[in-house]
């Protein structure tokens, strides 16, 4: 064999090899990490059946970040659909612009599950597998639980309605073998919520919220 035809064959197997790697219709990718749910709060407001709207009113909604799974089923090369799951999240929820009524409110525990159709551009010989989503995502939440603050201050039956919404993702997923993957997603999720209480002055306060989060991942994957 002489020297060009062992360059041009080496080349050909390092061209080559990377096909390998490529996702392909059948496929299944399962990513674990770490997620982070970070609400906007984009708009919100309050009112109650004795005041109206209350002017100023706003709601607050911190982040959390727990443990996040998907798995992709490759419908198709290029194409694929996620399920999104997650440890249960834990927000504190709480009210701004109203004076005495500032502060802590209540804490809430929410799962988002989301289901996605994936779009993935890039050809088989890469390892770098950007992608794109769109779907639906559902909310919903439990546990609420006033402070015991409010509820000495005279509030009492707190209850949150689910919600159904649009969600965008983008991820990158890194193949650091022919199986394990790097990845990072992140979302983008249309959540809005209506959650009420009773208070013993004010009647049935209301307080509409647009959760509208950013939601992070990074982690580790595997493919089937
Ligand atoms: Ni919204």
């Amino acid at each position: 064999m002489n020297r060009s035809v062992l360059f041009s064959s080496m080349l050909a197997l390092t061209l080559a090899s990377p096909l390998a790697q490529a996702y392909k219709q059948g496929d299944i990718i399962v990513r674990a990490g770490a997620i982070m749910v970070d609400p906007t709060v984009g708009d919100s407001s309050v009112s109650s059946t004795a005041t109206g709207k209350i002017p100023g009113g706003k709601v607050t909604v911190d982040s959390d970040t727990q443990l996040g799974l998907t798995l992709s089923y490759m419908i198709r090369d290029h194409v694929g659909i996620e399920l999104l799951a997650a440890t249960p999240f834990k927000h504190e929820v709480g009210l701004k612009g109203l004076g005495d009524l500032n502060g802590k409110l209540a804490t809430i525990e929410q799962l988002p599950p989301t289901l996605s159709l994936q779009y993935f551009p890039m050809d088989s010989s890469s390892k770098w597998q950007p992608y794109v989503g769109a779907g639906i995502n559902y909310t919903t939440f439990f546990n609420e639980e006033l402070t015991s603050a409010r509820k000495a201050a005279g509030f009492s039956h707190l209850n949150r309605k689910s919600s159904w919404g649009l969600a965008l993702q983008a991820g990158l997923d890194y193949m650091l073998t022919d199986k394990i993957i790097l990845n990072a997603a992140v979302w983008r999720m249309d959540i809005d919520s209506e959650a009420t209480a009773r208070h013993s002055d004010l009647g049935r306060v209301k307080v509409d919220i647009d959760i509208d989060p950013w939601v992070y991942m990074v982690g580790v994957g595997y493919r089937f």
